[in-house]
């Protein structure tokens, strides 16, 4: 009996303090080798590849930033799985590629030995269950050396959420792209497949139930998060609303070309791969040559610059310039492969006009370049470009929409026969649009709004 109730009773108590007093004491070792006081919050975030250099790391590091300038008593950790560069080497490159400076006083890395786990090469099938375990392994080894305040996930590893709350630990999570969501299942036929997605995306679902605080980088991500969330007709009650917190685009440079002086010349800055339809483009040249003549006397020219990687894009290219000869307009198509940042810039600077042809673009930071360049951007009429991009600014446009290649060509007359106030007040309104918008400011703000600071309390 006696011996029971020890084994019932005491024994989960005896291990729950002496783990609880493991946790404090790692805790206050890394305070103390940051010679923070004890009683420090700490805030991390699980980005096991933080220093890739891409995207989403600056969305990291900028929401870091902040943080630390607004909350300069709370430490910032980030476990991560580059454990061949080190503190300085980060911060470094921090600096040099998102000219962004973080305080090394109140930022700390926890190196994690098994980011193996959640490496795709790692599941050659089975990846999306594959790699969930695999994040739990690694979020487990990342608890293992420190049990934080308040725990953020930037890389979309929601299956780490439920294990961090069993630490009793709130969490959080900023989602780039959704793992799996119902509107990207709609198309799979075969049974055991789509038994496979609905029970991974009920998983998913209720582990993005556990985030108290959840953001988006876009309305698209939005759309396919809350339709998550939404299954399989959990309803709503007690969930946390996701909010849209557009990652800052650095367009400082391309917002000081000048608006004035442009040439009759239209571009398009996309990779030369399929679902970027550059062939629309072509074509949509060829319909305006055809109606507007005119614009062929004038010395019209299409530039399509674009980063061409491999064997099947060069083919691609073929294919396009074979096209481009075959409707007749290869006097007015110019290809630019693989140009140099500076060589593009100088693009941005002659062109009037920026073409984007790709259905269903999440985002489309190519336009938000165009129009910060004060390139007035003709976009497809869906995804990003149409719900977050191309959208009316103090109630006038910012740009046009087309779907068909004809409504490309009679955009792009629109376009090019403006009256010289109109086209400097679209080229304004565009470029304060997009520098506003896409802006730190902007991203601090809705960070700020995202209610965050409800997590470390
Ligand atoms: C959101 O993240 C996805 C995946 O990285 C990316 O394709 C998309 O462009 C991002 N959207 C924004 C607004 O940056």
């Amino acid at each position: 009996m006696f011996a029971a109730i020890l084994l019932l009773v005491l024994l989960p108590l005896l291990a729950y303090l002496y783990v609880h007093s493991r946790f404090a004491s790692q805790r206050a070792a890394i305070l103390q080798s940051l010679s923070l006081p004890p009683s420090t919050k700490i805030l991390a975030f699980f980005h096991p590849y933080c220093n890739a250099g891409g995207g989403g790391e600056r969305v990291l590091w900028a929401a870091i930033a902040y943080i630390q300038r607004t909350r300069p008593g709370l430490l910032s950790v980030v476990y991560t799985g580059d454990v061949d560069a080190t503190k300085s080497e980060i911060l470094k490159k921090v600096e040099s590629r998102f000219s962004i400076t973080l305080a090394p006083e109140t930022l700390h890395f926890v190196f994690l030995k098994r980011r193996v786990l959640i490496e795709d090469a790692t599941y050659p099938h089975f990846t999306l269950i594959g790699q969930s375990m695999g994040s739990v392994g690694l979020v487990l080894e990342a608890m293992s050396l420190l049990v934080p305040h308040a725990y953020i996930d930037t890389m979309g590893y929601a299956f780490t959420l439920p294990v961090v709350r069993l630490f009793g630990v709130p969490v959080g999570a900023y989602v780039h792209y959704p793992t799996v969501s119902p509107p990207m299942i709609s198309r799979v036929q075969s049974t055991p497949k789509l038994i496979y997605y609905h029970a991974f995306m009920l998983l998913y679902a209720l582990a993005l139930r556990r985030a108290r605080v959840l953001m988006v980088n876009s309305t698209w991500t939005k759309k396919h998060v809350d339709a998550v969330l939404a299954y399989p007709g959990f309803g709503r009650w007690g969930i946390v609303r996701p909010l849209v917190v557009y990652p800052s685009c650095d367009n400082r440079e391309m917002a000081r070309l000048p608006l004035e002086g442009r040439e009759r010349v239209v571009i398009s800055i996309a990779q030369f791969r399929p679902e970027k339809d550059h062939a629309k483009q072509i074509r949509a040249l060829h319909e305006l040559l055809a109606e507007h003549p005119e614009h062929a006397e004038q010395g019209i020219k299409l530039v399509l610059i674009g980063g061409c990687r491999n064997a099947a894009d060069e083919a691609r290219v073929e294919v396009l310039r074979a096209l481009a000869r075959e409707l007749s307009v290869d006097k007015y198509v110019q290809f630019e492969l693989n140009a140099p940042y500076p060589d593009m810039l100088a693009w941005l600077r002659r062109a009037s006009v920026g073409l984007n042809t790709m259905l269903d673009e999440h985002f489309g930071i190519n336009v938000v370049e165009f129009m910060a360049a004060g390139v007035i951007p003709i976009a497809h009429a869906s995804g990003g470009p149409l719900e977050d991009i191309v959208v009316p600014f103090q109630g006038e446009i910012t740009g046009y929409h087309a779907i068909t290649a004809t409504e490309f060509a009679s955009q792009i007359h629109a376009a090019l026969t403006l009256s010289s106030e109109e086209d400097l007040a679209i080229r304004q309104r565009a470029r304060a649009w997009a520098v506003q918008r896409f802006s730190e400011a902007e991203f601090e703000a809705a960070w700020e709004g995202s209610g965050w600071s409800k997590l470390v309390g």
